[in-house]
């Protein structure tokens, strides 16, 4: 059997975020955070759950790095709770959470992994959030110090840095639609967030490049793939305000300096203040690209649907269906986006910090979750990733998620997106048939064919 080959030095990985598997929210002089806040009210999250607990990792680093070590991966993604550094956002950081990362990634380290640190996924000081949180502009300031304190705390030893996890998804679920921590449903609010987001990962990247650190620094974008569901011409502006809204408003400022002039003209008084100067800050030079990718669809124009006015049919492959999340499963979209994007942005270095699915797994009595609807999952979407490869695509890393099952959001523990099953009751966990799969392409550094 013929092996389908990704780069020799490809990196192979599983990523996680704090609040979704840390738990001990308030130990060791963490600060709440706005997920803490937001899942302490009442109907929040479907069944009330929260992350006090979550996967109780803050207590069990050390058996879930061997977890990782025994998958053969050779990168662990994970993220840094900010509040255990800065429990009130600012002023003195908090030593014995510094401590905790410390230790993290020194067993990483020793596992033989590379660590890659995403210092913001989600999970902001409460404290901060009482001032406005993102839509503030001195949120910017507070986030560049906490970075500059994770930055001569571990630059010595981290590999693989990211500033933001999904600005998107902090604009626009936090502060637009109010389904995420704080629950704010304001669009003029999500597009000042975008602008500070943005800002204050390039202000962090000049950080990082003044102290000369060792590691590479990006920022994570989630994007799905979207193609317009016919040539009709309110179909294809629709299709433009749709690409605007979800790629060009994050990834243009990055690499060209700028916000896409259309949208920000549809957007009128919803747009943005941008301060003189931070069009340069923003555009810094970054090592690689991270995109997070889950879903496809066709965009149609749908005058009812909201402001942009567009409506999104799920693509799906034939066949493949839908993850429990209720996404559709369409393999070729994450193939035709990574050219795309390439093409668009002239072939930066990639890497898919995220990509996996949740699927109704059963441990069975015998002690085992036959998950072989993930492993095909799985099977389809490296497949896509080596295709685009073959086609000249700069593709560095993939990283799936998740290496456990976690808390999910707004979905709570419902959703189990893990290569390890996680029984919430007894915190055992069991490797699902899928680690043992994906530890075998990893060896193989590649697809069997
Ligand atoms: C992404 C998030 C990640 C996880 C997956 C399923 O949007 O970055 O934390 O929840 O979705």
């Amino acid at each position: 059997m013929g092996i389908k080959q990704f780069p020799k030095d490809f990196i192979w990985g599983v990523a996680t975020s704090a609040y979704q598997i840390e738990g001990a929210w308030n130990e060791d002089g963490k600060g709440e955070s706005t997920w803490d806040h937001f899942t302490h009210q009442p109907h929040r999250i479907i069944n009330n759950d929260t992350g006090d607990v979550a996967c109780d990792h803050y207590h069990r680093m050390p058996e879930d790095v061997q977890l990782i070590k025994n998958l053969g991966v050779n990168s662990y993604r994970f993220s840094v709770a900010w509040p255990r550094i800065l429990p009130d956002g600012k002023g003195k950081a908090n030593d014995k959470g510094l401590d905790f990362y410390d230790r993290l990634v020194d067993e990483v380290l020793k596992a033989g992994l590379q660590p890659n640190l995403t210092l913001n996924h989600w999970d902001l000081p409460q404290a901060l959030e009482e001032k406005g949180g993102w839509s503030n502009r001195d949120t910017v300031d507070r986030f560049v110090e906490y970075a500059d304190i994770m930055f001569k705390r571990l630059g010595d030893r981290v590999d693989i840095w990211a500033t933001h996890n999904e600005p998107w998804v902090i604009a626009f679920l936090n502060y637009g639609q109010g389904m995420f921590a704080p629950g704010i449903s304001d669009y003029s609010r999500a597009y000042q967030a975008v602008h500070h987001l943005m800002l204050s990962h390039g202000k962090a990247v000049q950080v990082f490049r003044q102290g000369a650190y060792r590691g590479q620094i990006g920022i994570v974008v989630n994007l799905s793939w979207f193609e317009p569901a016919t040539d009709h011409e309110q179909d294809l502006a629709a299709y433009r305000r749709a690409i605007m809204n979800q790629e060009s408003l994050f990834i243009d400022p990055l690499y060209k300096g700028c916000y896409p002039a259309e949208l920000i003209e549809w957007l009128g008084p919803m747009a943005p203040r941008v301060e003189p100067g931070d069009m340069e800050i923003i555009q810094q030079p970054i090592d690689y690209l991270g995109i997070n990718h889950y879903s496809s669809a066709r965009i149609v124009y749908q005058h009812h649907s909201n402001f942009l006015k567009f409506g999104s049919l799920d693509l799906i492959e034939p066949g493949m269906g839908h993850t429990s999340m209720g996404w559709g499963i369409y393999p070729d979209g994450l193939r035709k986006l990574l050219i795309d994007i390439s093409k668009k942005y002239n072939y930066p270095p990639l890497m898919i910090a995220e990509n996996g699915c949740a699927m109704p797994d059963q441990l069975t009595a015998a002690g085992k979750v036959n998950d072989n609807r993930r492993i095909s999952y799985l099977q389809h979407y490296l497949n896509a990733a080596y295709q685009a490869i073959q086609a000249g695509v700069n593709l560095k890393a993939y990283y799936q998620w998740s290496l456990m099952d976690n808390f999910e959001w707004s979905s709570g523990y419902s959703q189990r997106f893990g290569l390890v099953y996680v029984d919430y009751a007894t915190q055992k966990r069991t490797p699902k048939k899928s680690y043992n799969w994906y530890r075998k392409v990893v060896k193989n550094n590649g697809l069997e064919e």
